[in-house]
């Protein structure tokens, strides 16, 4: 993000942002594509050889996943919702790895009859379910078993999901257990790989590597059984930084994650899987919205805005912090919480922060909210959606 003339611009081709409030309705998303595909070039360079799964929850705008699958990337999803969405802008069955620990016996029966590449299993009775429900319709369905090796990670506790008393994957002390099940189900379950993902905004990797070199020995151990054992599905959950703007201390984030992940899993020689989601978007989206009020209390000035929780949920949710800039620059500085209209007090973007100075009718830009932002969104307080466009 950069002032040009002192107009707020976004991405690589710092494309001006105003232009986009000229006849505003209500907030919008603003998607930069060239930047998601520089992203995205960037990424598949670190990880060659891997085959990318976009984690669509972070971002399935129609325009987004449309551009991903011309890329080249596959689609991680977590409901039939997902699967319909990514089917529509042209991912096909075996573009789609379907992670998440409650698939229904809907959701199973469709994404088995779809025939769908792989079903990142998260549970015993799961892997039980998708047995039998294959069994019924006389298919075999593809399964990668997901690990939970007890290993925590530097992030929100919110968003980590790789501690045993996290509700994702399978501890390894099932693996009896879990061989019985594949055994007991030889005619309906194929063994094609072991996933991992030990949560979101990593942005150091001494937990993840331990994870992997564990992970890494039970695939050797399990592919003695299971000789069709073929893929490794590290997961996601490569961070970014939301404090600056920092593209190429992240670059090097990227190529240090790479490397350390390819060095402990290349010489298993098998088809390596990732599925990032925010390193992606994050970036590339902005929220616009306008400031309805700038209200003095005795304690505080509030910059009331015409978005907040229902279109962005982080900071209330994990209490993320995003940067906020008007799309005019200013130079006077004022120390503001700047709010929504939903009638929680947790509905605030930011608070006590010192921002350029705004007035009623100016246009701020949340930023970094392409991942994670209108695909949590909500209808709360029969608020609309907020719009998107793709630019
Ligand atoms: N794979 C699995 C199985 C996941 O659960 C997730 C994210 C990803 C991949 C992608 O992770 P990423 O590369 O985006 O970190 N709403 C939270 C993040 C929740 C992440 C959920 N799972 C936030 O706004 O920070």
């Amino acid at each position: 993000m950069e002032y040009i003339n002192n107009e707020l611009c976004l991405g690589p081709l710092k494309k001006p942002l105003a232009v986009f409030c000229a006849n505003y309705v209500r907030p919008i998303y603003v998607y930069d594509l060239d930047f998601i595909s520089q992203r995205f070039h960037m990424m598949s360079q670190a990880l060659k050889g891997v085959r990318i799964f976009y984690a669509m929850k972070a971002n399935s705008n129609p325009e987004v996943l449309r551009l991903l699958k011309r890329l080249g990337a596959g689609a991680d999803v977590v409901s039939v919702g997902e699967i319909k969405r990514s089917l529509d802008c042209g991912f096909l069955p075996e573009d789609i790895v379907y992670s998440g620990v409650g698939k229904t016996q809907h959701e199973v029966r469709e994404a088995l009859s779809l025939g769908i590449y792989q079903m990142n299993v998260e549970s015993i009775p799961e892997l039980e379910r998708i047995g039998a429900i294959a069994r019924e319709l006389g298919c075999k369905a593809s399964v990668a078993l997901r690990l939970n090796p007890n290993i925590s990670i530097q992030t929100h506790p919110y968003i980590a999901t790789g501690l045993k008393d996290n509700k994702f994957g399978m501890e390894l002390s099932m693996l009896p257990a879990i061989k019985s099940v594949l055994q007991q189900f030889f005619d309906s379950l194929v063994l094609k790989g072991v996933s991992l993902h030990l949560g979101s905004q990593m942005l150091e990797f001494s937990g993840y590597q331990e994870a992997l070199q564990i992970l890494k020995a039970v695939y050797l151990d399990l592919k003695k059984d299971f000789p069709t054992l073929q893929r490794f599905d590290f997961g996601g959950g490569l961070g970014v930084h939301y404090d600056r703007q920092d593209l190429e201390s992240e670059e090097i984030l990227l190529k240090g994650y790479a490397q350390k992940t390819l060095h402990i899993l290349s010489d298993l020689n098998c088809e390596l899987q990732s599925e990032p989601g925010r390193w992606l978007l994050a970036h590339c989206g902005v929220l616009l919205c306008q400031v309805q009020y700038v209200k003095e209390t005795s304690d505080k000035t509030f910059v009331i805005l015409d978005s907040g929780m229902n279109h962005l949920i982080r900071p209330s949710l994990y209490e993320a912090y995003h940067r906020i800039l008007p799309l005019k620059k200013g130079s006077k500085i004022k120390r503001v919480d700047v709010v929504g209209p939903i009638c929680e007090s947790s509905d605030f973007f930011a608070k006590d922060r010192d921002l350029p100075e705004v007035k009623q009718g100016d246009f701020v830009a949340i930023l970094d909210a392409g991942a994670y932002g209108f695909s949590m969104a909500s209808i709360y307080n029969l608020q609309e959606l907020p719009l998107e466009i793709c630019i």
